[in-house]
């Protein structure tokens, strides 16, 4: 049995880990959280100060913690400040040994980071650890697929719909919508990453994928499940580089947490990002280490609309 501590087990994807690994007989996990929380799920929490490396060093012997998880979030002094100094106390730390990145996305190059700054952290993650003796490995999963069925399955994340709002039968397909993306659902990526604390190596990159299609393959397999046409709109390349989207009726529910505009120019980037096959289209490795996982498909998620 190894400790294993998830920074950020608070947040939407670290709480889904943390229910999931709370289970796993094989690891006894803990929370680092900046704020006293009492439990999650029985999984007891401990109240860090990530400016402090030589403070985060001292809990992470004092626990024997082997394994650190991050998901921390990304935005603020998250991933530039606190995720860094977590990576040097667990390279300083004697009982570290492992460590995972905040990722569970796609694969993030320093060029996307121009476009959208919080990437710069994530980048400098990877360099620290590069140069550390740390064993790591960032998990990649595309597009979390809860962000396509809002309210109908279980899920700890924000939502966040876009490109297709099955609930309405729409769509607006970015750019010819011929490029093959990968969908996982949150609980299977968690799956997979607490699966992956008994793998004896870790590559650099740990792959995982629920679903692999295109968005028109999507928006067509929609249709002959619900057996009813969608209203197609298309967001050429032009649009999405002014930061803009074809709105979308569940699109409403977004507004809640974030201004339009901002939400818009989310959209937007994450579709331009999804136009290159090499950083969305992730490839399903660990599903192939793992064959008793059997994740959530697209079909499966929008056949939840016909309940
Ligand atoms: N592929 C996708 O579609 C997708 C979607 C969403 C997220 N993600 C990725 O998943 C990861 C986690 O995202 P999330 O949305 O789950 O995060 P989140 O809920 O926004 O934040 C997770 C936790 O981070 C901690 N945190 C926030 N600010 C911090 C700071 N300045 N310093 C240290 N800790 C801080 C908080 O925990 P405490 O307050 O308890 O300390 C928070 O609960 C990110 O890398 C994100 O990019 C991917």
């Amino acid at each position: 049995m190894v400790q294993v501590a998830i920074a950020g087990g608070t947040g939407d994807v670290g709480r889904t880990i943390v229910e999931i690994i709370k289970d796993n007989p094989r690891h006894e996990a803990v929370i680092l959280t900046r704020k006293p929380i009492g439990d999650i799920f029985g999984v007891p929490s401990l109240v860090v100060d990530y400016t402090n490396v030589n403070s985060l060093r001292e809990i992470l012997e004092e626990h024997k913690i082997h394994t650190v998880i991050s998901a921390i979030g990304y935005e603020g002094d998250a991933p530039g400040v606190s995720q860094l100094n977590l990576i040097k106390a667990a390279e300083a730390s004697v009982a570290t040994v492992r460590f995972v990145p905040s990722a569970f996305a796609c694969v993030y190059t320093p060029e996307m980071a121009e476009t959208f700054p919080p990437l710069r952290g994530y980048i400098r993650a990877i360099e620290e650890l590069r140069k550390s003796t740390l064993e790591w490995t960032s998990f990649l999963n595309g597009y979390f697929m809860d962000y396509f069925a809002p309210g109908k399955i279980k899920s700890y994340l924000r939502p966040f719909p876009t490109v297709i709002d099955i609930e309405h039968r729409v769509a607006a397909i970015p750019g010819n919508g011929d490029v093959p993306i990968t969908f996982t659902y949150s609980f299977d990526v968690a799956r997979f990453v607490v699966s992956s604390l008994d793998l004896e190596e870790w590559p650099e990159e740990s792959r995982m994928a629920g679903d692999i299609l295109t968005w028109n393959e999507l928006v067509s397999l929609a249709e002959e499940i619900l057996g009813s046409e969608f209203e197609v709109h298309h967001d050429d390349i032009g649009k999405l580089k002014r930061s803009e989207v074809t709105e979308l009726p569940v699109h409403s529910i977004v507004y809640k947490q974030m201004p339009k505009s901002e939400a818009q120019a989310m959209s937007a980037a994450f579709s331009l990002w999804a136009q290159d096959a090499n950083i969305m289209h992730i490839l399903g490795e660990l599903n192939t280490k793992f064959p008793d996982i059997h994740p959530l498909t697209i079909r499966g998620l929008v056949e939840k609309y016909r309940q």
